[in-house]
This record gives structure tokens, sequence and C-alpha cells, in this order.
């Protein structure tokens, strides 16, 4: 029978074979029973949130006025003064309406954030799962702007007030990591993932200019490599957004000048291509050549895609049509050109890999491990590490689709992230939610 308490739980689980969220569910209980993953869960590093002092003196507040943060773990033994500072991605706002909502969300606001971080992959302390950078201090900057960590105004109607002040973010949050021991820094690595990947674009050159006299530094986009590149239907959609992102907060007078000098419209200098050739401190390019989020939100955006025809490519790369996939190698090849000029760098790297992923260095099993992602048998980590110490040529680009069979494809669905490594998984989780559903109705 189902009384009214088992009804919500039927709705619960009917939702859960149609929506995506509540498969994430079944997977933690999936951890519950497997008690060496929970264990090992147990012991990732989650590193508690430090809030910017003196930040509101420099005005320096997340969308909605509360106040910027970051995380630190402290560097030890041969670290003690190298600084790993890793920008958190998460989009951008692009009018009133969407950076309203997203002021009263986790990404406009640090009192609607998770106070604890875990720190893996480029962030983790263990030499195993991250030789080159494990005892460095390693920050992670808090994203609550809504424009790359670039703007700078505010908007102000009636009661409504909205705070874009992603520039000041940047220099408090500096400013704060000085009297933390940054005075004393020797080797600097600025990185960031998405969002945070184009922030590196942004503030690279302004961070060299700050370093104490005697350090290095090293830059890293990870999936910031936003293309300028029109949709499947010729639109300009994401020209579009970034210009209304730049007009709306303020950025223009936050873009390289060198850069702004040489474009037709200032806003350009928002796109990493435009940008990178005028930046002077050695980079590195992470990059799947199939960028999901670009697929789904850039090349493919619903607007261009209304009857859905790319929904299962979306999720699931290998039921994509040829025509589906010869469009996708049309993706790669516009930003393998537009990398052409880089590629040729004396001092760039690149890992240009053809897996349909998003984010590459903050997550273990992409990172570093025994079967993460591999370009001429060279793992993300190695490729980075022999980079950023100069101990060898640094500069990958895997074959098109579907060669590489190293890749974990990372698809995200509408509500978050999740893993969908292959279509055959994800049945087997639908048949052990029908199985549930089935107990609950008996
Ligand atoms: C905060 O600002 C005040 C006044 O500007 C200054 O005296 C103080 O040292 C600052 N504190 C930190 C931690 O920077
Ligand atoms: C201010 O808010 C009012 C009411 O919400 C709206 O009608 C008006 O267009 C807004 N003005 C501006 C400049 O955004
Ligand atoms: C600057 O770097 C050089 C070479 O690495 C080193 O010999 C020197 O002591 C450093 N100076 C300071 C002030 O740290
Ligand atoms: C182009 O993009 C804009 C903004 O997303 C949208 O309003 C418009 O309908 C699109 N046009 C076409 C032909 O897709
Ligand atoms: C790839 O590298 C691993 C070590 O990272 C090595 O054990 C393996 O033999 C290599 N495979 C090939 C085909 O070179
Ligand atoms: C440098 O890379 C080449 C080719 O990837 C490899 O054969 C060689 O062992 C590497 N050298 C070092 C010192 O890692």
């Amino acid at each position: 029978m189902i009384g009214p308490s088992n009804l919500r739980w039927v709705i619960f689980l009917a939702l859960a074979l149609i929506g995506s969220y509540p498969l994430r569910v079944i997977h933690s209980l999936g951890d519950g029973r497997n008690h060496g993953q929970k264990q090992k869960q147990q012991q990732r590093l989650l590193v508690p949130m430090t809030l910017v002092r003196n930040a509101s003196s420099l005005g320096a507040v997340c969308l909605d006025g509360s106040p910027p943060a970051y995380h630190i773990h402290r560097g030890f033994g041969s670290g003690l003064h190298n600084w790993l500072l890793q920008f958190e991605g998460g989009g951008w706002c692009n009018d009133v309406a969407s950076c309203l909502e997203r002021s009263r969300s986790r990404r406009g606001s640090t009192r609607l954030m998770n106070k604890l971080e875990v720190f893996s992959g480029i962030l983790s302390d263990d030499p195993t799962m991250n030789p080159d950078f494990y005892n460095w201090n390693r920050v992670k900057l808090r994203y609550c702007d809504g424009a790359s960590f670039g703007g700078d105004s505010e908007y102000k109607n009636g009661s409504t007030v909205l705070f874009f002040r992603g520039q000041r973010i940047w220099d408090a949050i500096m400013v704060d990591l000085f009297s933390e021991g940054f005075l004393l820094a020797q080797k600097v690595f600025l990185s960031g993932c998405s969002a945070g990947g184009l922030a590196t674009f942004l503030h690279c050159d302004d961070l060299a200019q700050l370093i104490p006299p005697n350090a290095s530094i090293k830059c890293m986009s990870d999936a910031g490599f936003f293309l300028d590149v029109g949709d499947i239907t010729g639109n300009n959609t994401i020209s579009l957004f970034f210009r209304g992102v730049v007009n709306l907060q303020g950025v223009q007078k936050n873009l390289q000048a060198i850069c702004r000098s040489f474009q037709d419209y200032l806003y350009q200098c928002f796109f990493p291509q435009y940008s990178l050739p005028y930046i002077r401190t050695p980079y590195f390019i992470l990059n799947s050549a199939y960028d999901v989020y670009q697929f789904h939100h850039i090349f493919v955006p619903p607007s261009a895609d209304p009857r859905g025809h790319w929904n299962h490519c979306k999720l699931n790369p290998a039921e994509c049509t040829g025509d589906q996939i010869n469009i996708l190698q049309g993706f790669r090849y516009k930003m393998l050109a537009a990398l052409r000029r880089f590629e040729n760098s004396m001092n760039g790297g690149m890992f240009i890999n053809s897996c349909f992923a998003h984010c590459q260095s903050e997550l273990q099993e992409t990172w570093f491990a025994p079967d993460s992602p591999r370009v001429h048998n060279k793992t993300i980590a190695e490729v980075v590490g022999d980079w950023y110490f100069e101990r060898n040529v640094t500069k990958e680009v895997d074959c098109p689709y579907p060669c590489d069979l190293t890749c974990h494809n990372l698809i995200p669905a509408a509500q978050g992230p999740r893993r969908c490594n292959v279509g055959a998984s994800v049945t087997i989780k639908r048949i052990r939610m029908l199985i549930l559903l089935f107990l609950v109705l008996l």
C-alpha cells in the first residue's frame, strides 16, 4: 500500500528516474555501503573558510554585500615559501535579473557558501596525489562577483542593490595574503577553473607586478579558454553574453590596456584568445577540445537547438550522430586554430585533450591517478609539473575524438556535475532505482 508518507518517497524516486539530482543521492547511498570508499572520503582534506580582513574598507564585497573569502592550507618543508592561488569558477551574470538571482545563491554570497572546501587534485597535500605542489601554500579564492574577479561597479534601484566588485575582491585578497606570508613568496602559480580560469587571464600580469622582486610566477587556465565562436545557428551567443557581463559590471577598465588598444570593442579582451598574445608571464593552457561547458552553453546552447536534437549527444558522446561529431570536430579545429600562435611560444605549455570534460585539475581522478587522462602517456599533473619546473617539452595536443581511451567524460546535468562515464553505468543505476521503487511500493 502507498501511505501518505510513502507517497513522498514514490514521488522522489519517480523524479529520480527522470532527473539527475537524485542519481547523485543513490551514488552516495552506494558509497555508504562501500566501507573502503567511505574511509577514503573521510580522509579528504577539508579546509575551512577565511573571511578577508579589512575587505569592506576597500569596498570589496560579494554581489549581495557579504565579505569575500578564501581557503588556505599552509605550505611546509621545501614548499614553505611557494604559493598556488586557485580561482574558483562558476559562470557569470550578465544582467540585473541574473545577478540578483545569483546574489541570493552560493554563487553570489559567502553567507550561502559551504564553509569547508575539499582540497583535491592540484590542491591536495598528498605527494602521491599531487607530486609537485603538495607542500606549497595552496589558496582557493572563492568566486562571488559574477564577472571572473574583473568588475568594479554597482547597481542601485530603490531597495535593490547589487555590488559588482570582483576587481576589489582580488585586490583585497592579495592585501590580506601579504600579511599571511605572501611577502616572502619565492615561487607563485596562479591558476583557476572555468570562470576562474578566465580570471587568470585578467590577473596574471597584475600579479607578476605584485610579487616580491626575487620571486618567479607562472599562470595556468584550466577550462578557461572560452572561444569567441558563433553557435551552430551562427548566432553570437557568447559574445553578446560577455558584452553584457563586461558592460553591466564595469569590467572594461580592468581589461589589459594593451589588448584594449588593439580591439574594435573593449569587451573582446574578456576573451582569452585576444588577451593571451599580450600576456608576458609564462602560461599554461589546460582545456578539453570538446569542453562540455562550451559545447552545452556556447556552441550548442538551448536557444540554438529548441527541438533538442542534441540532447542525447550532449549527455553521451557515443550517441552523437556522424553529423554532430563533424560539427564538434569543427569546434575543436577552431580552438586549435586560436591556439596556433601560442603553440610556438617559447615558455608556454598546453594540454588539449579530447575528452568531454570541464575542469580537470581540481579533481583527483583527472589530475593524477593510475587511470587518469593521458596524452602521449603523460598525465595532466606530470605535464603541468614538467612545464612549471622546466623539466621537459610540455605542449601536448590529443588526437581527435574518439581516439583517446583514457578520458573521464564528466558530463554535467541540469542540476550540477554528474559523472557519466558510459551510458551503461547510468542504465544500471536506473535499474537499481526501479528495484528500489518497487520495494517502496510494496
Ligand atoms: C586593517 O585596516 C586598518 C586601518 O586601515 C589597519 O590599521 C590594519 O592594520 C588593517 N589590518 C590588516 C589585517 O590588514
Ligand atoms: C527600477 O525598478 C523599477 C521597478 O522594479 C523598474 O520599473 C525600473 O525599470 C528600474 N529602473 C532601472 C533603471 O533599472
Ligand atoms: C635572489 O635569488 C638569487 C638566485 O636565486 C639568490 O642567490 C639571492 O639570494 C636571492 N635574493 C634574495 C634577497 O632573496
Ligand atoms: C540569438 O540569440 C539571442 C540571445 O540569446 C536570442 O534572443 C535569439 O533568439 C537568437 N536567435 C537565433 C536565430 O537563434
Ligand atoms: C605509460 O606510463 C606508465 C608510467 O606512468 C608506464 O608504466 C607505462 O609502461 C607507459 N606505457 C607506455 C605504453 O609507454
Ligand atoms: C621528456 O619527454 C619525452 C617524450 O615525451 C620522454 O621520452 C622523456 O623521457 C622525457 N624526459 C624527462 C626528463 O622526463
